[in-house]
């Protein structure tokens, strides 16, 4: 007999299963990403972007204290694992850094825009949780990914204005 998939017999275990999948992946890609940030931090050439990267790196801990008070709350032990995605993204960032170092007037425009493509990753990823989360009744991890969620789309908006104020006004001239 083929084997069914209907929505309605989707089990809750086979979503919890995907719900830890991507909870490792992003606790992984965090973690990654503590580095990344702080060679973005040093590549910067205006203050505010350095000070953007650092505090967001320090929200990044936080963000990491935080996923392991998702997995805590449903049971688990925090494990993460090697998000390939966020690999991808911070070995484009490097590159393009590197193209850049020579040219202080574009730097910033290029380090933004791969942080930028962080930031949409990380977002898209939280989203996702925060509906599975919220699809099993886990309202304590919904809470948490969502807060998450929220800091990701400030440092998207935050990087926005940077971009507009300085950042691209220098590329441009
Ligand atoms: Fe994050």
């Amino acid at each position: 007999m083929a084997k069914q998939n209907n929505n309605q017999d989707m089990p809750n275990g086979h979503l919890h299963e995907l719900f830890v999948d991507e909870l490792r992946d992003i606790l992984g890609a965090e973690r990654q990403l503590l580095k990344g940030l702080k060679k973005m931090a040093s590549a910067a050439e205006s203050e505010t972007l350095r000070a953007a990267f650092e505090t967001h790196h320090v929200q990044t801990e936080g963000q990491i204290e935080r996923l392991k008070e998702v997995f805590g709350s449903i049971g688990l032990a925090a494990r993460g694992k090697k998000c390939k995605a966020m690999e991808g993204l911070l070995e484009e960032a490097e590159e393009i850094a590197e193209s850049f170092q020579d040219q202080p007037e574009v730097i910033d425009a290029a380090l933004i825009s791969a942080a930028q493509k962080v930031e949409h990753y990380e977002i898209a990823s939280y989203g996702c949780l925060v509906t599975f989360a919220k699809m099993m009744g886990h309202s304590e991890a919904e809470e948490l990914l969502a807060a998450t969620l929220a800091e990701e789309k400030d440092t998207d908006s935050l990087l926005t204005d940077i971009a507009m104020s300085e950042a691209n006004a220098g590329a441009a001239m």
